[in-house]
C-alpha cells in the first residue's frame, strides 16, 4: 500500500488518532515512483504552454476531479462512530444470534443522520433521525437500520419515492433544504392520512433532538426472532440512551443551526474524544408469533403503529458504547452500507409491506451509490466472519480469488470447504396462514385506522409539549401558500384531537374544522392500471 497507512475496519478502539496517512519520507504517485516535485507542473519554458506528457499533473488532477461520489438518495448528511456491544444473555430464550450472549462483544459502527437535507444540511433541523446500526458479528453483519421515530410514514414501500418526493426540496427552486415548510410535504401527508402518526412525533420535540446522545432508536418493523429449538416470536427493537431523552426547542435548534450547523457531529465527535462514550441499552418487545401476527388489535405488519409499552415491556438484552471516532470520514461514514438483507441466524423477516421493499432498496441504490456490486469488500463494510460467496469480478474487485471453480458442488477445488448447516439458514420458513394466492394490490383493512395512535402520542404529552406540538405545526403549516392544503391538515388534525385541532387553526387564522373520522389513503383504480403509458408531449 506505499508509505500511507491503511487501518482496516475493526481496529481496536482507542487507536492513535494522530494516525495519518501521508506521513512517508517521500511522496509518490499513484503507482509508488518517487516525485521531485508535486507544486509546479512541467511548462516547455518559463512561462508555459504546459506539456501534456506532464503525468503527475494529469493524474493528481484526474484523481481529484473524481473525489465525490453520490451522496445517499435519502439519509445524505450522517455522522458515524465505532463501538462495542456486549449482550446481556437475556434474549436466549427468543433469539439463538450468539452476538447476544451473555458478556459477548461485537465491534459495531452506527450511523446517525438527518433524512432530507442534503449532505451540507444543517445539523439540528426538524426532521426524522436515522439510527443505523452494523453489527460486526461471528455469524456475519447484522444491519440494525432504524430511525429516532418509532413509526413511519407511509405503510406500503412502493409510496417511498412519493414520501420523498413530496419531502425533497422542490425542483424548481430547490428549496427549502429541511423537512416541512412547503406545500407538497404537507399535501402528501393530509392526503395520506396513514403518515399522521410519524408526522405528529416529527411536530413534537422528538423532531429536534438535543444531541446524537440523547436519542432513542427503533428497530420500527416487527422482527421474527428464532431461538435455539426453532421457536418463533415476533419482536420490535429499541435503543434507549443512557442519558435520556432530550431535545432542543425550537428557538434553541433555530439558532444552533445558524451558528453551528455541525452541532450534533461536533457533540457525538467531542464527547468520544473526551471518553465521555455515549451508551444505548439495546431492548425487545417481544411478542408471540401468531398465525394474524396481531397483539391486542394491532397489526404487527404495519409500520404506522407501535406496540405500547404498557402493554408489552421492552426487554433489555445488551448494551452498544460508542468509543472510537472515524480516522477518515469518506472512508468510513460516507462509504458505509447499511442493508436490512444482513441477517445473522435468530434474526428474521416479517411480510411488513415497508420491510419488504426496504429489502430491495438498499442493496440497489448502493450499487450506484458505491460504484458496482464489492461494496462489502470496501473496509467498513467487510465482515469480521469468513466470507465465501463465490461472487467473482466486477467493478472494484479486491479480492484475488484462487481455484478454478466457483461453483458448488465441485470436484476440482477440494469441493467447498464451508458446508452448508440447516441451523445457518439466513430465512426461516415460517408458514404464512395469512398468504392467499391471489394478487393483490390494495392495503389490508387493519392498516386502515390512521387516528387511534396519534391521538394516543397526543394524549401522552405534557401541556408544554403540547404546546410545543402546536406551535410547531402552526408555524410549517404557515409557511404553505395553499390555502387548501392547509384546511386539508387541519381537517386531519380535528380527527386526532379537537384542541389541537382548534389551536393550530388559531393560529393560521382559520376556522376549525370537524372531525370526520374518515382516513384518506390511495384507492386502487383497476382502470388506471389498464391505461397504457402516454409521454407528456412538451
Ligand atoms: C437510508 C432508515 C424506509 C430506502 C436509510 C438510513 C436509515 C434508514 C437509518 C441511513 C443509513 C445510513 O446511515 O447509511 C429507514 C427506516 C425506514 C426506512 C427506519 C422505515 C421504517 C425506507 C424505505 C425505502 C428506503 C421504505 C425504500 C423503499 C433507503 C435508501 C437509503 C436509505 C435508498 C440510502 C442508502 C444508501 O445510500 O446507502 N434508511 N428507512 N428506506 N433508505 Fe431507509
Amino acid at each position: 500500500t506505499g508509505p500511507e497507512t491503511v487501518t482496516p475496519t475493526g481496529a481496536p478502539t482507542g487507536a492513535p488518532k494522530q494516525a495519518k496517512g501521508q506521513q512517508g519520507e517521500y511522496l509518490t504517485t499513484s503507482a509508488g515512483a518517487r516525485l521531485y516535485d508535486t507544486d509546479h507542473s512541467l511548462k516547455a519554458g518559463e512561462r508555459g504552454p504546459t506539456l501534456l506528457q506532464d503525468h503527475h499533473l494529469r493524474e493528481k488532477v484526474m484523481h481529484f476531479d473524481h473525489e465525490r461520489i453520490p451522496e445517499r438518495v435519502v439519509h445524505a448528511r450522517g455522522y458515524g462512530a465505532h463501538g462495542v456491544f456486549v449482550g446481556y444473555g437475556s434474549a436466549a430464550n427468543v433469539c439463538k444470534a450468539a452476538f447476544l450472549g451473555d458478556g459477548v462483544e461485537t465491534p459495531v459502527f452506527v450511523r446517525f443522520s438527518t433524512v432530507l437535507g442534503s449532505r451540507g444540511s444543517a445539523d439540528t433541523v426538524r426532521d426524522t433521525r436515522g439510527f443505523a446500526t452494523k453489527f460486526y458479528t461471528q455469524e456475519g453483519n447484522f444491519d440494525l437500520v432504524g430511525n429516532n421515530i418509532p413509526v413511519f410514514f407511509i405503510q406500503d414501500g412502493i409510496k417511498f419515492p412519493d414520501v420523498i418526493h413530496a419531502g425533497k426540496p422542490h425542483p424548481d427552486r430547490e428549496i427549502p433544504q429541511a423537512q416541512s415548510a412547503h406545500d407538497t410535504f404537507w399535501d402528501f401527508v393530509s392526503t395520506h392520512t396513514e403518515a399522521t402518526h410519524h408526522v405528529m412525533w416529527n411536530m413534537s420535540d422528538r423532531g429536534i433532538p438535543r444531541s446524537y446522545r440523547t436519542m432513542e432508536g427503533f428497530g420500527v418493523h416487527t422482527f421474527r426472532l428464532v431461538n435455539e429449538a426453532g421457536e418463533t416470536a415476533l419482536a420490535k427493537f429499541h435503543w434507549k440512551p443512557k442519558l435520556g431523552v432530550h431535545s432542543l426547542v425550537w428557538e434553541e435548534a433555530q439558532m444552533i443551526s445558524g451558528l453551528d450547523p455541525d452541532f450534533h457531529r461536533r457533540d457525538l465527535a467531542d464527547a468520544i474524544e473526551s471518553g465521555a462514550y455515549p451508551q444505548w441499552e439495546l431492548g425487545v418487545q417481544v411478542l408471540p408469533d401468531t398465525p394474524r401476527q396481531t397483539f391486542e388489535g394491532i397489526d404487527l405488519l404495519d409500520p404506522t403503529k407501535i406496540v405500547p409499552e404498557e402493554l408489552a415491556p421492552v426487554q433489555p438484552i445488551g448494551m452498544l458504547t460508542l468509543n472510537r471516532n472515524p480516522m477518515n470520514y469518506f472512508a468510513e461514514t460516507e462509504q458505509v452500507a447499511f442493508h436490512l438483507g444482513n441477517l445473522v441466524p435468530g434474526i428474521d423477516v416479517t411480510d411488513d409491506p415497508l420491510f419488504q421493499a426496504r429489502l430491495f432498496s438498499y442493496l440497489d441504490t448502493q450499487l450506484t451509490r458505491l460504484a458496482g456490486p464489492n461494496f462489502n469488500q470496501i473496509p467498513i463494510n467487510r465482515p469480521h466472519a469468513p466470507v465465501n460467496d463465490m461472487f467473482r469480478d466486477g467493478f472494484h474487485q479486491h479480492a484475488v480469488h484462487a481455484g478454478v471453480a466457483p461453483y458448488k458442488p465441485n470436484t476440482l477445488d477440494g469441493g467447498n470447504p464451508f458446508e452448508a448447516r440447516p441451523e445457518d439458514r439466513p430465512f426461516v420458513e415460517v408458514a404464512q396462514p395469512l398468504a392467499k394466492s391471489v394478487k393483490v394490490r390494495q392495503s389490508p383493512t387493519s392498516f386502515s385506522d390512521h387516528y387511534t395512535q396519534p391521538r394516543l402520542f397526543w394524549q401522552s404529552l405534557s401541556p408544554v409539549e403540547k404546546e410545543h406540538v402546536v406551535r410547531a405545526f402552526t408555524f410549517e403549516l404557515g409557511k404553505c401558500y395553499e390555502q387548501a392544503v392547509k384546511e386539508r391538515q387541519l381537517m386531519v388534525l380535528a380527527n386526532v384531537d379537537p384542541v389541537l385541532c382548534k389551536e393550530v387553526a388559531q393560529g393560521l387564522g382559520l376556522p376549525a374544522p370537524s372531525a370526520t373520522g374518515r382516513p384518506r389513503r390511495v384507492v386502487p383504480s383497476p382502470a388506471l392500471s389498464q391505461v397504457g403509458q402516454t409521454w407528456p408531449t412538451d
